[in-house]
């Protein structure tokens, strides 16, 4: 091997860190996915043709192992503790009162930090790389989540030594989901007809504790750092200097953070942070508050429980009790029908609540609610409120069951087997085109400003648009003539309008509403095929050869481009000078291409994650499960219910040295 591929090798590591870190910890990227896609598969090239290249830290082993049966328990370097709460501002005050007095006159200084609503994880660095991560498990020993932890992007692989020059250290920490990822998790869940997760921190610690790591990596967790430590102990002097430290080596530490001289700065942080909640991409419970100096910390010391140096300051908790009065059925964009719960108001934070999701029927059984029932009601940052579970019965209370029909156009409804959902069949539902124009017009999608629901309402009401197509010929003087509009705003939206004519495929194919397919999916299918003609024109095998693509969603898109009515929408948005091509990912073709495998069991030399990689390379797609269709189940030691599947259904079963045969890569050769 040569030095040059060796020092190659180094230095795309070096520069897929920096914008690993760039991207997952400072949040400001500044290559595009595309190119930092190109420098992974250039790495991952290198280091398949060169397998001694390839180290245990590198950007491309993120996702590696196999699934386990459990997780190892081990001892913490000193106890995880908790925190004591202070629930008002006379238990914060009690908290201080008692710091000033236990140190006997001294000054003192605090350090606010926002109260991350997650589970701690403690993470130990041995030569500034990532040895062992473990959870808080019942605060003395914890459970070793260490290939778990490694596919949280914001979670350093490699520290900077310049910053922590220390042989050892460990550091403490938060693991969370951010809203959106919660969001489209559940989303996901409920299409496949999974229950969906309360919140996002019990879908983040399914995600810490999943047994396969490749259920980890695909849920997008986000780790906070907030503790140093050496040998069980703060490694330097201070909380500030801690969180400074830490940020400059690497992890991602919250920005918001203060300095507090006192009890008033300290309810000014508090008090400005439950205004502003709202508007983190991620959940808060409170506000955490600690001594700065380490050696006050020290002094102050510990109860049985918890630091007498620290103190969580705890938001009230957003929920109330209240009777469900009705519940309404809404029909989304694809024709969906949602319950919705109608409320007797309540205010929950400041905020009147009226109305609370109730997802399906599933979750209504699963909650076991019916109306004039008195139910708990929480609300939490944008997501819209839900029902937690069921206080009382109603005196009276009257079970709701989906309609047979929908509420809005009166059409047929179907429920389609194995999905939660049930959806209203008629594509002409006026209901489905203002979801549409909206879901069209938001933000992730085609981005015109301007263009929400007050907006779509008048639009639906003069008869102006008919289809998401109509937007692309409307004028300034018919917006003018709209009620609250004058010219100035009319012209802004045009342009917003014209604008919109230059995103990107991947968008477009969002907006055109298929159902399942979001952003991710859109945004795959476009980089596999590179224009809207090429998707359309796809048959339900070819779509299935892409990655994440499985028989339920290509058949959707199938019937979406087999409906004229929805070609004919096409050609008219194609006119309307819409993007309808974009950058092409290399297609891997090779000697795979076309076939399906199933992974199963312990390969000898190949971690599942490298098998799936080299099939892929070599023009294949891994699949899940043992089906029909599949055309090799790819078996090692330890193969369970995959290898009876695949003798019941027929499905020649290779070993490694078969997969690497058909690769052309067999050492046996
Ligand atoms: S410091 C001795 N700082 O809140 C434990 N904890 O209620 C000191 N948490 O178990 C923990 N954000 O899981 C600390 N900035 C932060 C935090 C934080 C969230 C969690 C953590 C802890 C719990 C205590």
């Amino acid at each position: 091997m040569s030095q040059s591929l060796a020092r190659r090798a180094e230095e795309l590591r070096k520069q897929l860190e920096h914008h690993e870190y760039l991207y997952y910890v400072l949040d400001s990227p500044e290559i595009t996915d595309a190119e930092f896609d190109r420098l992974m598969r250039e790495l991952r090239d290198l280091e398949n043709q060169h397998p001694e290249l390839r180290t245990p830290d590198s950007p491309t082993q993120r996702v590696g192992g196999q699934p386990r049966e459990g997780f190892v328990k081990v001892p913490h370097s000193s106890p995880m503790l908790s925190l004591d709460n202070a629930l008002n501002e006379a238990e914060l005050r009690e908290f201080d009162a008692r710091v000033h007095s236990l140190l006997k006159g001294e000054k003192y200084e605090y350090v606010a930090e926002l109260k991350l609503d997650g589970l701690s994880m403690a993470a130990h660095y041995r030569n500034h790389r990532l040895v062992q991560a473990l959870t808080r498990g019942d605060g003395r020993v914890g459970e070793d989540v260490t290939a778990n932890a490694r596919t949280i992007r914001s979670l350093p692989l490699r520290s900077k030594p310049e910053a922590i020059p220390d042989a050892a250290f460990e550091v403490r920490g938060e693991v969370i989901m951010q809203r959106r990822s919660f969001e489209a998790l559940n989303e996901e869940r409920e299409n496949a007809g999974l229950p969906r997760f309360a919140n996002p921190r019990n879908a983040a610690a399914g995600a810490l504790r999943a047994l396969d790591p490749s259920i980890t990596a695909a849920r997008q967790l986000d780790y906070f750092a907030y503790f140093l430590f050496h040998d069980g102990r703060p490694l330097l002097n201070s909380q500030w200097e801690t969180l400074e430290t830490l940020s400059r080596a690497g992890f991602k530490v919250n920005r918001y953070r203060r300095k507090c001289h006192g009890l008033n700065d300290l309810l000014a942080f508090i008090g400005e942070w439950e205004d502003k909640r709202d508007t983190l991409p991620y959940e808060i419970d409170g506000v955490v508050v600690k001594v700065d100096s380490v050696e006050q910390q020290e002094k102050l010391g510990w109860t049985s429980k918890a630091p007498r140096w620290a103190i969580a300051f705890k938001y009230p908790a957003r929920q109330s009790s209240t009777v469900l009065e009705n519940i309404e059925v809404q029909v989304g964009r694809t024709g969906a029908l949602t319950p919705v719960a109608h409320l007797k108001p309540v205010a929950i934070g400041g905020v009147t609540v009226s109305r609370a999701t109730l997802h399906n029927q599933d979750e209504i059984e699963r909650l076991g609610v019916a109306i004039g029932d008195t139910v708990l009601v929480e609300r939490s940052g944008d997501v819209i409120p839900k029902i937690v579970r069921v206080l009382e019965h109603g005196a009276h209370r009257r079970h709701f069951h989906m309609p047979a029909t929908c509420p809005v156009c009166g059409g047929h409804v179907v429920r389609q087997e194995g999905e939660a959902a049930v959806r209203c069949v008629n594509t002409n539902c006026p209901a489905r085109l203002r979801e549409s124009l909206l879901h069209f017009a938001s933000r992730h999608v085609m981005d015109i400003d301007g263009m929400g629901d007050a907006l779509v309402d008048q639009l639906l009401k003069h008869g102006l648009v008919h289809n998401i197509a109509d937007l692309y010929h409307l004028t300034a003087d018919q917006l003018m003539k709209l009620e609250r509009m004058g010219q100035k705003s009319a012209t802004k939206i045009i342009q917003n309008i014209e604008h919109s004519r230059s995103q990107p495929l991947a968008r477009v194919l969002n907006g055109l509403g298929i159902p399942f397919v979001g952003e991710r999916t859109a945004q795959i299918l476009a980089a596999h095929f590179g224009s809207l003609n090429a998707i359309a024109a796809a048959s339900a095998e070819t779509l299935q050869e892409v990655n994440e693509v499985g028989p339920k969603v290509a058949q959707a898109i199938r019937q979406f481009f087999d409906e004229p009515r929805n070609r004919e929408l096409i050609e008219r948005l194609r006119a309307a000078g819409l993007r309808f091509t974009g950058p092409r990912e290399k297609k891997k073709t090779g000697p795979l291409t076309g076939l399906t495998f199933v992974l199963t069991g312990t390969l000898p030399s190949l971690k599942r994650e490298e098998a799936k990689q080299l099939i892929e390379e070599g023009g294949g797609k891994v699949a899940g499960s043992v089906s029909k269709s599949t055309s090799f189940v790819i078996a090692g030691e330890d193969a369970g219910s995959k290898l009876a599947k695949a003798r019941e259904l027929g499905v020649p079963v290779r070993d490694e040295d078969g997969l690497l045969e058909m690769l052309g890569k067999s050492q046996q050769a």
